[in-house]
């Protein structure tokens, strides 16, 4: 089984996405960018956050994108505020979910439809540092080098299946706030050009993990500095 969905770059249908965040949305606002300057073709159709006071629903404001706040204080319980996200996703009929920032544990059970449509990008090199504080643990474990991750969501946080990293090296004074702020823009880039092999149709999942052009993804493709992503690991 594989989900492998094309969009038409010129003229055809453009792959359907959902943005889920919950803070600043600088991942969220470089979709939008690079979706508004042609370099992706999709169509963001909803951006639904859990926090109403976080600034990317500003981002989606003015960039006239539609957003909807789901907050977890309107529920009875997380039980049926996951019901209500999650109904809210089937009714977008989006092929793509993109969980960029988006700070909440979704549940094992309402995952498993959405397996290998789903994608998150995570601060750090998984499989090291999944979880929160990645900087600080980056710098605190003596790593030399940082980066970031985008990979396939699955019901076990932050290890689902690896697509792309981003590296960067680790300086002698770097602070988590220093790795973090020279980390973003290459975020930014990694979350671009990993939805864009999506939309293009040259990235699927399949029950046997990743694949790229029909071939298996033997480790996570490496973003290099002309923004395309290539393999690095041979398959054995
Ligand atoms: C990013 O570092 C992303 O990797 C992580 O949360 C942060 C969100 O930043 N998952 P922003 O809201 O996209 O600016």
């Amino acid at each position: 089984m594989s989900a492998c969905t094309s969009a038409e770059p010129h003229g055809g249908a453009r792959l359907r996405i959902a943005v889920l965040a919950s803070g600043r949305g600088s991942n969220f606002a470089a979709l939008v960018e690079a979706c508004r300057d042609g370099r992706l073709p999709i169509d963001i159709v909803e951006l639904i956050c859990d926090r109403s006071s976080a600034p990317v629903v500003g981002v989606a404001d003015a960039a006239g994108i539609a957003h909807v706040v789901l907050d977890p204080q309107d529920y009875h319980d997380r039980a049926e505020f996951d019901r209500a996200l999650f109904a809210r996703l089937d009714a977008l009929d989006v092929t793509l979910v993109v969980l960029a920032g988006f700070m909440r544990i979704l549940p094992a059970r309402a995952l498993e439809a959405w397996h290998g449509r789903m994608i998150n990008i995570h601060p750090s090199l998984l499989p090291r540092h999944p979880g929160l504080h990645t900087h600080r643990r980056a710098l605190d474990a003596g790593d030399r080098e940082h980066g970031a991750s985008v990979h396939y969501v699955s019901a076990e946080v932050d290890q689902g299946a690896l697509i792309a990293q981003v590296m960067i090296g680790v300086e002698r004074h770097d602070t988590p706030a220093s790795l973090a702020a020279r980390l973003l823009g290459h975020e930014h880039a990694l979350l671009v050009a990993s939805v864009n092999l999506i939309a293009r149709g040259r990235l699927c999942w399949s029950a046997h993990g990743p694949l790229l052009d029909g071939e298996r993804l033997c480790g996570p493709l490496r973003l290099c500095s002309d923004g395309h992503l290539l393999p690095v690991a041979a398959c054995p």
